[in-house]
């Protein structure tokens, strides 16, 4: 078992979907979107916007929006996203592919930029490398766009002033994981994956 911190916290991390309703502190969200700002970018740019949004019933709206827009594979017997944590493929009842966390950010960039995405990742790894370390559950959401492809997200953008040329590119979702759940086992790692040369 390796004793360095890092490692261990990326060893712990795993994706969590179902949260407490109580919020996050204020400090730990300041250092969790430190992390992020601290991130590696594509030429040094800084491009990436964090929208942080703790207002329940806009989540819960784009959350829904997001559900209704998404066409998962549904899980079977033997693939499955989560069973300890399901996702929106594992259950079709969730209706909020958002899990009513506290804490949505969504990360936008520049849609004309080549590296929009990956700076949008490296940043969320960061965030969630940081959130385990503080007790912070939290779950990578792709395709951010989907949660204001309607009148509704529309209307949030323009709310929000997103500057024009920038589209919402993920969601990272922050919450304290249930008490009652027992944190999640990593599933086993695929093999031959490393090629040595
Ligand atoms: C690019 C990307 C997109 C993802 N999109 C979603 C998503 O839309 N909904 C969701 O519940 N989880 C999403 N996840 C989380 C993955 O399902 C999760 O990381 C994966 O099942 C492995 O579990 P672990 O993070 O606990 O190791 C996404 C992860 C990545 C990296």
């Amino acid at each position: 078992m390796t004793e360095n911190e890092v490692m261990k916290t990326i060893m712990h991390r795993r994706a969590i979907r179902r949260f407490e309703e109580m919020q996050i502190a204020e400090d730990e969200l300041g250092q969790i979107l430190q992390a992020g700002m601290y991130a590696p970018s594509a030429g040094g740019r800084q491009g990436v916007i964090f929208a942080v949004c703790q207002d329940a019933k806009v989540n819960e709206r784009l959350g829904k929006i997001k559900r209704a827009n998404s066409n998962p594979h549904m899980a079977t017997a033997t693939s499955y996203v989560s069973k300890e944590q399901p996702s929106i493929a594992d259950d079709p009842k969730i209706v909020n592919a958002f899990y009513d966390a506290p804490t949505v950010i969504t990360m936008f960039a520049l849609r004309n930029f080549l590296f929009s995405v990956d700076d949008c990742a490296v940043a969320a790894e960061n965030m969630m490398i940081m959130a385990d370390s503080l007790g912070i559950g939290s779950c990578y959401i792709g395709q951010g766009w989907t949660a204001f492809a309607d009148p509704y997200g529309q209307e949030i953008l323009k709310k929000w002033e997103i500057p024009d040329g920038y589209y919402a590119v993920m969601q990272l979702l922050l919450g304290y994981p249930r008490k009652e759940d027992k944190h999640p086992t990593a599933k086993p790692r695929k093999e031959k994956r490393i090629l040595r040369f």
